[in-house]
């Protein structure tokens, strides 16, 4: 058997097209900020990604780029500003921040209304008791695809590789309350490959190249590559080490082209989202 791959540039494209529909019927354009500090070369692309998606999608988006030796307090003032904008619905402060900036006090600042990432404690506190806010986009978009990949989600044994605030914490949130049977696995995991290999899906999210073997993946199991890294050799691979993984799982998403398109559409959802909550 050879794994169905999982095309999240597809399904995200879908996404992304729903909610231009949508826009077009409003009488207002969703507003979403986009803030970048310094020049992380890596966040660049990421930026220039996001509001391109989000202008071709009817969004009303732009950047805003302040320099690398921005004060903390001149962000803060920014953030001030945004949040008291009218026509702004959703701000995403791009990480990581210059190292005197703290992303903690920045992302305490952001009107939890308007906190697009899902980063803000009163978000992060709503999802673990199962109140409506906006949900980290990585997570929702892995919810999707999983939902797109036709997988069973109720019962299902679920394993997620990685504890990070972003990713990993949250997705094992959803999962459960998906009515998964969730294991969270890290670095201190004994036997992580058996772990893994006991999933039903698998989510793996640590930012480690091709960490997951062949031989850490179930027969049959669905496996979610949420790591974007640089092998060696510079190549762009994921956590799983996917030639491997393919002949064992039943569906598999690429890198790339498989969450990193959906972590975009899931960050324009939440800003409709927000839009919608805000000015009904
Ligand atoms: N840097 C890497 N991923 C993310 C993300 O999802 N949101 C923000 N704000 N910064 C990031």
């Amino acid at each position: 058997m050879t794994a169905r791959i999982i095309d999240g540039k597809a399904v995200a494209e879908r996404l992304r097209a729903g909610l231009a529909t949508r826009i077009a019927g409003l009488h207002f354009r969703p507003g979403l900020r986009v803030v970048r500090v310094g020049e992380d070369p890596a966040s660049g692309v990421y930026v220039r990604n996001k509001d391109r998606a989000a202008l071709a999608a009817g969004f009303d988006s732009s950047t805003i780029h302040l320099p690398a030796e921005a004060r903390e307090s001149d962000l803060l003032m920014l953030v001030e500003n945004l949040n008291i904008d009218p026509a702004v619905d959703g701000i995403l402060v791009q990480l990581p921040l210059p190292p005197q900036i703290r992303p903690e006090m920045v992302i305490a600042a952001i009107d939890p209304a308007k906190d697009v990432d899902g980063f803000h404690t009163v978000n992060a506190g709503k999802l673990v008791t199962r109140q409506h806010g906006l949900v980290p986009c990585t997570p929702k978009g892995v919810m999707h695809l999983l939902r797109e990949a036709g997988a069973t989600l109720r019962g299902a044994r679920a394993v997620v590789l990685g504890r990070s605030q972003i990713v990993g914490r949250p997705m094992a949130q959803l999962l459960l309350d998906a009515d998964c049977t969730v294991t969270m696995v890290h670095s201190n995991t004994r036997d992580l490959a058996a772990e893994c290999r006991r999933a039903e899906i698998l989510v793996a999210a640590v930012g480690k190249p091709e960490l997951v073997r062949g031989d850490w993946v179930g027969e049959g199991a669905i496996v979610i590559d949420v790591g974007i890294n640089r092998n060696a050799a510079g190549k762009l691979v994921g956590d799983v080490a996917f030639a491997e993984a393919l002949p064992r799982a039943a569906a598999i998403t690429p890198v790339p082209g498989g969450v990193g398109p959906m972590t975009i559409a899931c960050l324009l959802e939440n800003t409709l989202e927000a839009a919608l909550a805000r000015r009904g």
